[in-house]
């Protein structure tokens, strides 16, 4: 792409102040911004403010298979689970593109070391939750690692030097996720130098288009791999390819599930697992009334109860069917760190732009049907999201000890 190009593309979008340093850079910074606006998506920009959320069809209340109907069935749920793990049926798919801004620190968020007297990292909690699963099963899983161009080289480098944690290196794929731009309050992309566009991964829903551009769905194929179980990075307690899940899911004819736990009051800020025009899908707390956040069931129980914890289950022909099919486009608020017009570095301390992000959420939303499966959150939830407070590594530390793990 040559400069006439360039101006001509971003006219369009009304974005030419992208290239007002051009002039003064050196040649190869040319080129560098040059390939830039070349591989960037602009009609995103024609979303801006085009909010997703708002746009909601008629919620309904939907009930999970509880922690005592779990317990009643479990053996044979297990079995069920156990036996799509041994003949390959289950792969997983570790979500780890994210930037973990909140968290502040400077690798990729599964680096972070959340021991105290000894080495602990996030990822190292991962992989062996990871293996009581496939350890039981006496057989491995595909575990795919989405990364992001940001902190991909470093995820892999730190993986392969820890030997993946014990797991079979065979069984570890890593794709990359796409990026889009970053824009100001007024929907203008930001630079975060003369000669560099601002950019930010395009949020976790992308993940089977990215593994679709990787050239991995025919893999998928080949191996028989029928579900897929897709979770965050950032909660230590996640139980990966849970045999019991599978189970329960497969055994209730559900095209999808996702774990969920009991909301702890009824206003926690957590998305409810729900229907929305008679399919599931995932109300923000945002976005309920308050009708919807106080209504019980007969049995005295919330009726929107159960908040996801970014652990689902997908049947892998369904995601073939919606491959092509837009996600909604949210706009996250965040502090980024840019250069003003007159070439200055900008950092700062409240959110400032806006990154725009599919959110594997609304994925459930083009399933025909979900089983929410209750699950008990002192087990199974303790996301790292912040450095102390809420979410935090403090609080991520004391729930890992309550579980017996030797910090
Ligand atoms: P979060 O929504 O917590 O985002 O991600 P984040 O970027 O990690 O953290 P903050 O908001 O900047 O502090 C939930 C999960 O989705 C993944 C994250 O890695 C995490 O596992 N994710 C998020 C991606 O894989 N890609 C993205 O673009 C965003």
């Amino acid at each position: 792409m040559n400069k006439s190009m360039a101006t001509d593309k971003l006219a369009q979008f009304d974005q030419l102040h992208l290239l007002s340093f051009y002039d003064s850079l050196s040649e190869s910074s040319k080129e560098q911004l040059l390939e830039q606006i070349d591989n960037l998506d602009l009609t995103v920009l024609e979303r801006f403010h085009d909010d997703a959320e708002a746009v909601r069809g008629k919620f309904e209340p939907l009930g999970a298979l509880t922690l005592d109907e779990i317990r009643q069935n479990e053996p044979e749920f297990r079995e069920t689970g156990l036996k799509a793990i041994r003949e390959g049926k289950v792969g997983c798919i570790l979500l780890a593109g994210g930037q973990g801004s909140r968290l502040g620190f400077d690798h990729p968020k599964g680096m972070f070391n959340i021991g105290i007297e000894r080495e602990l990292y996030i990822y190292q909690c991962l992989f062996n939750n990871l293996m009581n699963a496939t350890d039981e099963a006496g057989a491995f899983v595909h575990l795919f690692i989405m990364t992001s161009e940001s902190n991909d080289a470093e995820t892999r480098e730190f993986l392969e030097e820890n030997k993946f944690f014990g797991y079979s290196a065979e069984y570890v794929h890593f794709f990359i996720q796409e990026m889009a731009p970053v824009v100001d309050d007024k929907g203008k992309v930001l630079m975060t130098a003369p000669d560099t566009i601002a950019m930010s991964p395009n949020g976790n829903g992308g993940w089977f288009s990215s593994m679709n551009r990787a050239d991995l769905l025919p893999f998928l194929k080949k191996e028989g791999i029928e579900w897929l179980n897709v979770f965050a990075v950032d909660n230590v307690l996640q139980r990966m390819a849970d045999p019991v899940f599978i189970g329960a899911v497969i055994e209730s004819g559900c095209k999808s599930g996702g774990k969920v736990v009991a909301k702890a009051d009824p206003n926690e800020r957590v998305g409810v697992l729900c229907t929305e025009d008679g399919k599931p899908s995932i109300v923000e707390y945002y976005e309920m009334t308050e009708e919807m956040i106080t209504q019980r069931e007969p049995d005295g129980r919330l009726s929107y109860n159960y908040g996801v914890i970014l652990n689902y289950l997908f049947r892998t022909d369904s995601l073939f069917e919606t491959l092509g099919k837009n996600l909604p486009l949210h706009m996250a608020h965040k502090a980024v760190a840019y250069i003003d017009e007159n070439g200055k570095k900008i950092t700062p301390d409240k959110p400032n732009a806006y990154k725009f992000e599919t959110l594997v959420l609304d994925m459930i939303h083009m399933q025909k049907s979900c089983l929410a499966y209750e699950v008990v959150r002192e087990k199974e939830f303790a996301p790292v999201k912040n450095k102390t407070g809420v979410d935090s590594v403090d609080t991520a530390r004391e729930l890992l000890k309550k579980n017996g793990i030797k910090l």
